[in-house]
């Protein structure tokens, strides 16, 4: 049987930072009120010329090199993101123009949860034979769509890319989810009740730009912070243990888990509802905010760079955004 594997990392945020202290000089806020509430010091964001496929054909082209492959080996190029460079083409063709490569490419949007949805539907051309070699990158710039005057938002986001090679692997078709390495098992939901507590209403057709969309502030997001969060601990519980259980597996043969970046006391809350220590769990928020659909890939590839992940273990990704849209995936690496 075919199975997926990630055989190679890379990611790359932008040069400009900006500090919590830096925010704190602009809005009612505080380093202590962000690091306490949210676990987040700093982030990165773009500068005024640049845009989401810079990062991400950046990010694309350190995990080319990681797998050892040229891009031009890629048999397609799929891109997570909810901030494309512009409505279209799409970020994917943006980012492959910029990595000098040809053949299909397309965006996945599931703003924050891009990275989980994409990575079940890149499993699944890989799995269908479509293609052999993908190159996924989760990248956005949600710095371009905030109201930096809104302490609400503005203080949690960063902008980033995070990229995998994803190749298909011909596995013995009796090997059990013990001795099988890859992608294992995958988990999407979501739950459009919750559409108005996250969204960035202006830009699209329900609100075309216009002078008075942008006087009125609907091209910036907009959020309900306290639903957003007790739903995303309720949802990240539920995927995690449904992908685990689709794969055969407990929390206890988890070695890593990757989750979405959002806070940290989300994340600490899911671990203690899913009863695993938080040593377990990869956490680079204080120095990226929240980067949306890149998080996963960027935490991914630091772990692999820094040689936390080894051949063999498991790791668990799970994922939530604006939808509200969630899910998980489980591999062995
Ligand atoms: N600095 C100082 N005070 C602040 C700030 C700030 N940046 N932001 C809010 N406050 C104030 C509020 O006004 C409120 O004051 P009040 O009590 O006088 O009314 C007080 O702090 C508490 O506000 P809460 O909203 O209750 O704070 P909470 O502890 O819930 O933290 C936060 C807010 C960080 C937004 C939290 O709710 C959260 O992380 N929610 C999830 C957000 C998230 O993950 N979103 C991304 C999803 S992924 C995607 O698709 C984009």
């Amino acid at each position: 049987m075919i199975r997926t594997r990630f055989i190679g990392t890379g990611h790359c945020v932008p040069e400009q930072v900006v500090s919590n202290l830096d925010l704190a000089k602009r809005i009612d806020t505080s380093d202590e009120w962000i690091r306490t509430r949210t676990g987040i010091r700093k982030r990165h964001v773009l500068g005024e010329t640049e845009a989401t496929s810079d990062i991400a054909a950046r990010a694309g082209a350190h995990a080319c090199e990681a797998a050892g492959i040229s891009p031009s080996e890629i048999d397609c190029l799929v891109v997570a993101t909810t901030t494309p460079d512009m409505p279209m083409p799409s970020c994917a063709i943006m980012t492959q123009h910029k990595l000098g490569m040809t053949g299909p490419a397309f965006d996945v949007g599931a703003a924050c949860a891009g990275f989980t949805y994409g990575t079940a539907v890149v499993d699944s051309l890989i799995r269908a034979g479509l293609f052999r070699t993908v190159l996924f990158v989760g990248a956005e710039a949600l710095s371009k769509f905030l109201d930096w005057d809104d302490r609400g938002t503005s203080v949690l986001f960063g902008d980033g890319a995070g990229a995998v090679v994803a190749v298909a692997e011909a596995q013995e078709a009796s090997s059990s989810s013990a001795q099988a390495r890859g992608i294992l098992a995958c988990h999407l939901d979501g739950d459009s009740r919750y559409w108005k507590d996250l969204n960035i209403p202006g830009g699209g057709t329900k609100n075309p730009p216009t002078s008075q969309t942008v006087a009125e502030n609907l091209h910036v997001m907009n959020m309900n912070g306290r639903v957003v969060f007790s739903q995303a601990v309720r949802s990240l519980v539920d995927a995690c243990e449904t992908v685990l259980a689709k794969a055969g597996l407990t929390p206890d043969d988890v070695d890593l888990v990757i989750p979405h970046q959002a806070n940290l006391r989300i994340i600490e809350a899911v671990a203690r509802r899913i009863r695993m220590p938080m040593d377990r769990f990869i956490v680079n928020l204080d120095k990226y905010g929240n980067t949306s659909s890149a998080s996963i890939p960027i935490a991914l590839d630091e772990a692999v760079r820094g040689n936390v992940v080894k051949d063999g273990m498991v790791l668990l990704q799970c994922g939530l955004g604006a939808g509200l849209t969630w899910g998980a995936a489980v591999m062995r690496w």
